[in-house]
């Protein structure tokens, strides 16, 4: 039998799950999910069935229709990637009900205790489940070849409400009985009365349009919201400088939309809403559906909330219409939609804005060739990624690289015919998951003879950069990176030079200065533009990397500051790495320990796993 994925136990003989339902009782004071899930199958099936799940307790599985126990067998070692394998032994059955209990640490979830929220008055949870986390939540084909429909009774005390990327249909009172249909029944403490007790409020939802498991997202809390456009509400925890900021932040959203059908078709979510979450949410947007997850550190009025709103928003077209199949092709998400997001940005922000995101981009893509140089799998498009963990692997390089790919092809064709091309690619293969030979194919088919103008094969399967790249040109990136390069030279930008710079430009300057300069400069920099405490993390931690890369150990304090703060692995990654990269760093290598330690409990569990992989290797 062979798998159809390898971050998957799901096997290819097997039929894919099509629908799920699931009860979930959210115990705050242990942090763990007391759950129900009915999977149904779209045709009968006997022998064995195979599905993920990670850090689940399975208490019982049951033919839903008759409650008779169907046998399962959970492995009893745990892969390191994969998760555990529960394997269920069907007899002409096309459903199945799992009663189950998630963990305190399971891997999608982070739970925030009262203190730990910006109100401190309640608790807060939220889910991160791509790229293979949504086995952690509940027993599933976690692979994004299945797609699936599901609904979802959330269980909550009645002082919180939930969000999910899916239809909201109703907040009600718990019914006695509703859960005995799922399964309720077979707990084995008296899950009834739990699921009933005074004080709980039950949320509904439901979506009705087959996603990828990965896709799968809720967040619990006390939550409020602002409407800030047709289709757009914005929800952030209930505090009204929180949710006025971002209502302002994203006042712009309906406009991005409409760009967004303009060049790939009608928007098929209905509802585009956005979630601020907590500080430590681990990367800076995602894009499920119906329900966008952003980091808060992207509301700082400038140009770049609106750049990840683009781009989340890209994915309701590319990822989430049409998904990759497993994560090898990854690429097919990340790249299109990197290239989509930027079309938007042109429109709605100009070309200069767009030049410059693709700049910050290209010198990004090119750090990756540095750093992968011992392990240049993972600088092509299409990755082997059997035995490695996804989140281990996470990089730039289908984002910028595919973006590249992409804009080359746009290069040759011409942008009308691209734009019809992706046009078409979307409605041909919307609500399925491809691999990048499908796509390959398709481009064939549809642009005859591009295979003989574009080295198809060396952009998708050969390592590092090829020579038909292209560096962007405008005039103010040309400028940026010009002055980036005399500050070898010690100069340091007059005042005039920067006068209009927002984030992005510094951003893209200091990224482009030289890896090992003199401490005094790096101070002299800071001392005439205070980019240590800028209230931009991107300005502030590519700064805070150049003075560690300098071992200016003025800015540790404000070093360590940062990454008790935010939990966005985009800052955390940089400032661990360049702590504890390299020999005789003895200093630095104990201080992102020490702090590691102290933050530890703050940070997602997916950040948890990626800063302790950056240990592994180097210290
Ligand atoms: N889908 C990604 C986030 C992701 C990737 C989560 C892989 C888990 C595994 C999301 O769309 C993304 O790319 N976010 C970027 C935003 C940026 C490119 C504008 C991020 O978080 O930095
Ligand atoms: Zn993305």
């Amino acid at each position: 039998m062979a798998p159809v994925d390898p971050h998957s136990y799901t096997e290819s003989t097997h039929p894919l799950t099509t629908n799920i339902s699931l009860s979930l009782y959210f115990d705050f004071s242990t942090s763990t999910i007391h759950a129900a899930a009915l999977l149904s199958l779209p045709t009968p099936h006997s022998g064995d069935l195979s599905l993920d799940t990670r850090s689940l307790t399975i208490r019982q599985v049951l033919d839903p229709q008759t409650l008779a126990p169907i046998q399962f067998s959970l492995s009893s070692d745990t892969d390191p990637i994969k998760g555990c394998l529960l394997t269920v032994s069907l007899s002409d059955q096309s459903s199945l009900l799992l009663v189950f209990s998630t963990s305190p640490d399971s891997s999608a979830l982070q739970w925030l205790s009262p203190p730990q929220t910006f109100n401190k008055t309640h608790p807060f949870v939220y889910t991160q489940c791509q790229s293979i986390h949504a086995r952690s939540v509940f027993p599933c084909q976690d692979t994004p070849a299945a797609r699936v429909c599901y609904k979802a009774l959330i269980n909550i005390p009645h002082q919180l409400s939930a969000v999910m990327a899916a239809q909201h249909v109703d907040r009600r009172p718990p019914i006695a009985g509703e859960t005995k249909m799922i399964g309720g029944e077979s707990f084995d403490f008296d899950y009834e009365s739990l699921w009933c007790t005074e004080g709980r409020i039950v949320e509904e939802f439901e979506m009705n349009q087959p996603v990828p498991p990965y896709l799968f997202a809720f967040a619990v809390g006390e939550l409020g919201s602002r409407e800030v456009g047709p289709r757009t509400k914005v929800y952030a925890e209930s505090v009204p400088a929180v949710l006025d900021a971002a209502a302002q932040e994203f006042a712009g959203t309906e406009e991005l939309i409409r760009q967004g059908e303009r060049l790939f078709g009608e928007y098929d979510w209905e509802r585009f809403d956005l979630l601020v979450l907590p500080p430590s949410f681990p990367y800076g947007g995602m894009e499920n559906p119906r329900m966008v997850f952003l980091t808060p550190t992207v509301i700082k009025g400038d140009a770049s909330g609106a750049q990840v709103v683009a781009h989340e928003l890209a994915h309701s077209w590319t990822g989430n219409l049409i998904t990759n199949k497993n994560n090898e092709h990854f690429w097919l998400n990340e790249g299109f939609t990197t290239y989509a997001e930027r079309r938007i940005v042109e429109v709605v922000q100009g070309e200069d804005r767009a030049g410059l995101n693709i700049g910050i981009g290209w010198r990004g893509l090119n750090e990756e060739m540095e750093r992968f140089k011992d392990n240049m799998e993972f600088t092509k498009l299409k990755t082997n990624q059997e035995g490695v963990d996804p989140d281990a692997v996470y990089s730039e390089v289908p984002y910028e690289k595919g973006f590249q790919f992409l804009w080359r092809i746009e290069r040759q064709i011409g942008r009308p015919a691209f734009d019809e091309f992706l046009k078409k690619y979307i409605a041909t293969f919307k609500f399925k998951s491809i691999d990048t030979e499908t796509f390959l194919d398709f481009l064939k088919t549809n642009v005859p003879g591009i295979e003989k103008q574009v080295d198809l094969e060396l952009w998708t399967e050969g390592i590092g950069i090829p020579p038909d790249a292209y560096e962007p040109v405008s005039n103010i990136y040309t400028k940026i990176v010009s002055l980036a390069n005399e500050f070898k030279l010690g100069k340091i930008p007059r005042e005039e030079e920067v006068a209009d710079w927002q984030g992005q430009e510094w951003e893209l300057y200091l990224e482009n200065l030289p890896k090992s300069v003199e401490a005094s400069q790096v101070v002299a920099l800071d001392a005439r533009y205070r980019l240590a405490e800028s209230k931009d993390y991107e300005v502030k931690v590519a700064f805070l990397q150049l003075a560690i890369s300098c071992n200016c150990r003025d800015y540790y304090g404000e070093v360590e500051k940062t990454l008790k703060e935010v939990g966005r692995m985009k800052y955390l990654r940089p400032l661990y790495r360049a702590l504890v990269q390299g020999t005789g760093k003895d200093e630095e290598k104990i201080l992102a320990k020490r702090v590691f330690g102290e933050a530890r409990d703050c940070y997602h569990p997916i950040a948890r796993g990626v800063v302790e992989s950056i240990f592994a290797k180097h210290l």
